[in-house]
């Protein structure tokens, strides 16, 4: 029986990543790891606390709470996918709010909040039979992954596709202001200090503009399964 192996995929925002992911971890029974919800939840937790808004952030007083997160993911049947605790509460729709993807990449610049997080993702991986998703899992989390994939769009491509989901959740937002935010978090993201948002050298690269989620998902598959046969 081939071993169960890791799949790591980074990229830029609104990459369609967690769908892909998502299907995988399905088809070959692996569970998901969703690091950008992580990254979400401290930032909601920043935000309850008072340490982050728009115009500030308290780094020292946020380092000094990290003891007092606790981060956990449940598996919900009904949705398929694992949602996002904080402190034993769902929060799995308030961290998908605009508010919290404008002030998220703040808070994932601060490396005592990456080296918390990248630990609790190390852990939940240790075993394989994983697919994660975020911005550093082919580099930094797990830089010897299996399988790394790397996605992205035109700014433009991302910004319809978020605006749509915001949308349909009845969510009041204008197009600009979500075009703007994709574009400022591939900004912030590229150009942090700690763990930037870098192609692997041996990721495998996927500008999917163009591409159907059964086109993207049918190649991705074809490359999982050379990699299980291998191993
Ligand atoms: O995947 P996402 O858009 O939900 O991620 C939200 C933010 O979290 C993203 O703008 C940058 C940060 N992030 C990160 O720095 N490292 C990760 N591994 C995942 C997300």
């Amino acid at each position: 029986m081939s071993k169960k192996i890791t799949i790591a995929i980074d990229g830029f925002s609104s990459t369609g990543k967690s769908t892909i992911a998502k299907l995988l971890a399905k088809k070959y029974n692996y569970v998901y790891v969703d690091t950008g919800a992580m990254y979400r939840a401290v930032t909601l937790f920043a935000k309850q606390n008072g340490f982050v808004d728009k115009d500030s952030l308290k780094k020292e007083a946020l380092i000094q709470c990290l003891d007092k997160v606790t981060l956990s993911f449940c598996f919900n049947d009904e949705l398929g996918f694992a949602e996002m605790f904080l402190n034993d509460k769902n929060v799995e729709n308030e961290i998908r709010t605009l508010e919290v993807s404008q002030l998220v990449s703040k808070v994932a610049a601060i490396s005592e909040v990456r080296k918390k997080l990248v630990a609790e993702q190390q852990n939940m991986g240790r075993d394989g039979g994983v697919v994660m998703d975020g911005r550093d899992i082919g580099t930094v989390v797990f830089p010897d992954a299996d399988l790394k994939l790397f996605m992205a769009a035109s700014a433009d491509k991302r910004a319809t596709r978020r605006y749509k989901e915001l949308i349909d959740k009845g969510d009041k937002v204008s197009f600009e202001d979500i075009l703007f935010n994709v574009q400022e978090r591939d900004r912030i993201d590229s150009t942090r200090k700690d763990s930037p948002l870098v192609k692997a050298d041996d990721a495998i690269e996927f500008d999917n503009s163009d591409m159907t989620i059964e086109e993207q998902f049918e190649r991705i598959c074809s490359l999982v399964d050379q990699k299980l046969a291998k191993s």
